[in-house]
């Protein structure tokens, strides 16, 4: 007899037992049992013959999927060239970051761009969406507007309606009478989020889903949302600063890893065009610890500065503090350091930051962070007018990255003269920028700080 299996509706993980708990996701209650696994369709599905299904090759022409802009380049751009018809679209942001502000001015521009939007609202009444409307000047946009939770009833209205894209805020308010469970619980989530998904694709329309996200960042409710969908965006920066990202971090439909660049002003998000000169803005003058790091963000160059701090510690752990950077990579790097360059910083507190509220992933930084932490440590400044990048190995070497043509032609535009970067056999010098090849970090710690 097959094995009955029980996996759980959270994660998807397989289990021998029944338990109370997922260990791979710890979620509770999410274990269910599947049933034994098929043994082929004389069995399990009854005996009944399938039809069969339509088989095709690779080489059939497809018309790439119609796109409706926005109008707006930094949205367009993550969307991966606009708003493809019959998608759905999640998009994950701390709340009050901005992202009911972000979708109606979304909305507003398709729906200039003649598309027939509607706005859902599940957590503020329309007199609320009203008002920020009129603070975003948008008033006489034709976007329609509805106050709802019950998905049965929306996705009646939307029949009836037929519009062009509908915006969900948020995905957790969402109510399907059919699961018996409260808003924003694993089961309603991740229904509801099905439910819309199966109608963008069943009737050719887009829908942007909001969804909050947890104290660690991740969406709320399950993670098969995020497979069901076909584009998820995350909405991040920080509450003090005024610059906000929309990051592409799924995107069937174009690149992952794309950014856009917003700020937000008293009448709602401004794109940010030039987002180097923005996060290099308030740069000083050959301050130690300042490192800039030559990044690219999806398809895009973007510098932004590393600023390291390296103090004595008064207390017998040393503190580690990151804001920007992974945690783990910064202890990675600080291991190396002592290990092949004999630079140590026990005993010492260290502060890694980057400026403006970005947020860099790209393994490419390490070099950068390493210039930042010795300038830091040594109390010596960096060339102002130097660019780093380049990825560490544990052994100390440095690792040529992608695009570095693309990071030299950034810096080059926005006045820089030299690059500190891995050496790389083909890169060709582009006009009026420098490279100074390194081998490896030692290499590197001798020609900017000198032999110790
Ligand atoms: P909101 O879009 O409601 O955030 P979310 O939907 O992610 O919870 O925006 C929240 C913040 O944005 C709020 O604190 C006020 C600020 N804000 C502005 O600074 N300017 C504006 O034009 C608007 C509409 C909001
Ligand atoms: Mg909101």
């Amino acid at each position: 007899m097959a094995k009955v299996t029980f996996t759980c509706s959270n994660c998807g993980a397989s289990h021998s037992k029944w338990a109370g708990q997922c260990d791979s996701c710890m979620e509770w209650n999410t274990l269910v049992d599947q049933g034994p696994l098929s043994a082929g369709p004389g069995k399990t599905l009854g005996g009944k013959r399938g039809r069969t299904i339509t088989l095709t090759d690779l080489a059939t022409v497809e018309e790439p999927p119609a796109r409706t802009m926005a109008g707006v380049a930094e949205l367009d751009r993550v969307l991966g060239g606009g708003l493809v018809k019959a998608s759905a679209i999640l998009v994950g942001g701390d709340p009050g970051i901005g992202k009911s502000t972000l979708l109606l001015q979304a909305a507003a521009r398709f729906a200039r761009n003649r598309l027939k939007v509607i706005y859902i609202s599940g957590e503020e009444a329309t007199a609320q969406v009203r008002m920020r409307a009129q603070r975003l000047d948008l008033s006489e946009s034709p976007v329609i507007l509805a106050a709802e939770t019950n998905l049965r009833d929306i996705l009646t209205t939307l029949d009836a309606e037929k519009p062009d894209l509908v915006i969900i805020d948020s995905i957790q308010t969402m109510w399907a009478d059919h699961i018996d469970a409260a808003p924003g619980s694993v089961s309603q989530v991740r229904s509801s989020a099905h439910e819309l998904t199966g109608y963008a694709k069943r009737k050719g329309v887009a829908v942007i889903m909001v969804g909050h996200v947890t104290k660690d960042g991740q969406i709320a409710g399950p993670r098969v949302v995020e497979h069901m969908v076909d584009t998820v965006l995350y909405f991040e920066g920080e509450r003090n600063h005024q610059f906000r990202l929309l990051r592409a971090v799924k995107n069937r439909f174009g690149p992952a890893d794309e950014i856009g660049v917003f700020e937000m002003t008293g009448k709602g998000l401004v794109e940010v065009k030039n987002p180097s000169a923005l996060f290099l803005s308030e740069r000083g003058k050959r301050t130690p610890g300042s490192a800039v790091f030559a990044g690219i963000e999806g398809t895009r160059p973007v510098l932004c500065e590393f600023q390291a701090l390296v103090a004595p510690s008064p207390h017998g752990q040393a503190r580690r503090s990151v804001v920007g950077w992974d945690g783990q990579r910064l202890a990675m790097i600080l291991a190396v350091l002592e290990a092949r360059c004999g630079i140590p910083f026990t005993g010492l507190d260290v502060y890694l930051n980057v400026a403006g509220g970005m947020r860099v992933t790209e393994p490419a930084a390490d070099l950068a962070v390493a210039a930042a932490l010795i300038s830091a440590r040594e109390d010596t400044a960096l060339p102002s007018d130097a660019v780093i990048f380049g990825e560490i190995s544990l052994s100390g070497a440095l690792r040529p990255v992608s695009q570095a043509e693309n990071r030299l032609k950034e810096a080059q535009k926005l006045g820089f003269c030299q690059a500190l970067a891995p050496a790389a056999k083909k890169l060709e010098e582009i006009a009026g920028i420098t490279l100074r090849p390194m081998d490896d970090l030692v290499q590197f710690v001798e020609d900017l700080f000198g032999s110790r």
